[in-house]
């Protein structure tokens, strides 16, 4: 059986007082937490308070990084800044909200291939685009960034449907599955099957405890990455206590 992943995307919601409680609760709780393939990724400012407070031995990310690496780029943050395992690029919030094009996301996803940390890029289609039988054109749109080397990185793809996000509103399993198929689809087409196995897909969008076990019956599910429900720590472990392994 696959050791499936949880991503936990904070967003903004944790502070540093209250990722710091959250990470108390979970040090608590060791045994449930401990073997366990999670990755937390908190605020910028609040990477190097939960690196410190943590006691399991966890992985943690940024969730999103500047395009270069170092210089006169005020109020950006390098993913060279702290030492982290992995790295967001591509969420839909930062393509929507912050305007990033295909063109930044490639120019980050570079930036992260090129550092110490693994990219996860995020990828998914709106409602308008899903309900113009889209969806599949978009995501292959914003998969065209990929570039041919993955320098012996662990790249992961996060398929998440943008009206699944913060809405409630889940794929069915179905669906999931036709997409991230198509995902792979074009993922063989690109890269060695030596690349293949460095690749992960991801499922994203409104999961929580109770649609979890359900989701995990997708196969070609490696891992979820998690936003609100990931922020409160009931409601992050009960969705842990539902991994298999
Ligand atoms: P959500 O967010 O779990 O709150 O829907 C997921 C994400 O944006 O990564």
């Amino acid at each position: 059986m696959k050791k499936i992943t949880l991503a936990a995307n904070w967003k903004m919601y944790l502070d540093e007082s209250s990722s710091i409680a959250f990470i108390d609760k979970l040090n608590a709780d060791k045994d449930l937490f401990s073997n366990k393939d999670i990755i937390l990724f908190p605020s910028h400012a609040c990477i190097r308070a939960v690196k410190d407070r943590l006691n399991v031995s966890l992985s943690i990310g940024m969730q999103d990084c500047d395009m270069y690496a170092k210089g006169a780029y005020t109020g950006s943050t390098s993913i060279n800044s702290i030492d982290i395992d992995s790295c967001i690029v591509g969420h839909s919030e930062r393509r929507i909200v912050y305007k990033e094009s295909d063109n930044v996301i490639s120019d980050k996803l570079n930036t992260v291939l090129s550092s110490n940390a693994n990219p996860i890029l995020c990828i998914g289609e709106t409602l308008k685009e899903k309900n113009k039988n889209l969806a599949v054109s978009t995501i292959d749109k914003q998969l065209s960034i990929l570039p041919k080397n993955l320098k012996g990185k662990q790249l992961t793809i996060a398929y998440e449907p943008v009206w699944a996000i913060g809405s409630g509103d889940v794929p069915s399993n179905q669906y999931i599955d036709e997409m991230l198929s198509s995902i792979k689809n074009r993922l063989k087409s690109l890269y060695s099957d030596t690349d293949l196995q460095n690749i992960k897909l991801f499922y994203g969008g409104s999961v929580d405890a109770s649609n979890v076990s359900e989701l995990l019956n997708v196969e070609l599910i490696d891992g979820f990455l998690i936003g609100s429900a990931s922020a409160n720590f009931e409601k992050f472990k009960d969705i842990v206590k539902q991994l298999k392994l």
